[in-house]
């Protein structure tokens, strides 16, 4: 894992590269890049999640009594998928947090102003208790950053401390990990790889393409 800053940080490990290199081949057809981000995604939430506050519990082994550690049952987690492409890490994500509520972000990007245009949001509810909850916005590509902003936007309002907010992603511009935190300096970002740049399409490069489009073979 290699810190950019105390809150970015890219997971540097051979399994991820590996899987990286398939999601960015063109050949990869949509089933096997589909297996490639669920492998990936595992790394991926072992590491977002590292920071979750955890309490004592006492169990009993079968071979005797043993105080072990749980994720505090107080939590409120939500994960947080930007449609289309953020659905793909959600499976994952509910795997390893089944206590965990899925709040929707639907928002498309308009190609001529690269800003993003809401369609759906299914986060209504501001938290009875927000310093205990922690939230997961997902999105496989942080690209100009600009819904990577409304996303964690739409939970600061609700007033979620930056801390508790990470952004998860597959591949980041280093503009919009840029514009992310400039805009939210306490939230945390984990990806796998920050890329060069992007290009006038507002796609990252070398990235690996549209990713809703080869999630979903559309
Ligand atoms: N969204 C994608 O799917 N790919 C990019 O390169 C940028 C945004």
């Amino acid at each position: 894992m290699e810190k950019i800053s105390q809150k970015v940080c890219v997971i540097n490990h051979p399994v991820i590269k590996h899987n990286l290199s398939v999601l960015r081949d063109e050949n990869t057809d949509g089933e096997k890049f589909r297996c490639a981000l669920k492998r990936i995604s595992y790394a991926v939430f072992l590491e977002a999640t590292k920071n979750l506050p955890t309490e004592k519990k006492q169990i009993q082994t079968p071979i005797c009594p043993c105080e072990c550690e749980v994720i505090k049952e107080d939590l409120n987690l939500i994960i947080a998928p930007i449609l289309r492409a953020g659905v793909m890490f959600c499976e994952v994500a509910q795997e390893m947090m089944p206590q965990a509520h899925v709040h929707h972000l639907g928002m498309y990007r308009d190609e001529r102003t690269l800003q993003p245009v809401w369609y759906y949001n299914k986060t209504s509810k501001v938290p009875k208790d927000p310093e205990n909850t922690y939230v997961f916005v997902l999105d496989p590509m942080l690209a100009t950053g600009n819904s990577g902003v409304d996303g964690v936007g739409n939970f600061v309002k609700k007033g979620i401390p930056q801390k508790n907010i990470t952004f998860v992603c597959l591949l980041a511009a280093p503009c919009g990990i840029e514009k992310l935190t400039s805009t939210y300096p306490d939230i945390n970002v984990i990806t796998c790889s920050i890329d060069k740049e992007l290009n006038a399409k507002g796609y990252i490069v070398p990235g690996l393409g549209d990713a809703g489009d080869r999630i979903f073979n559309t």
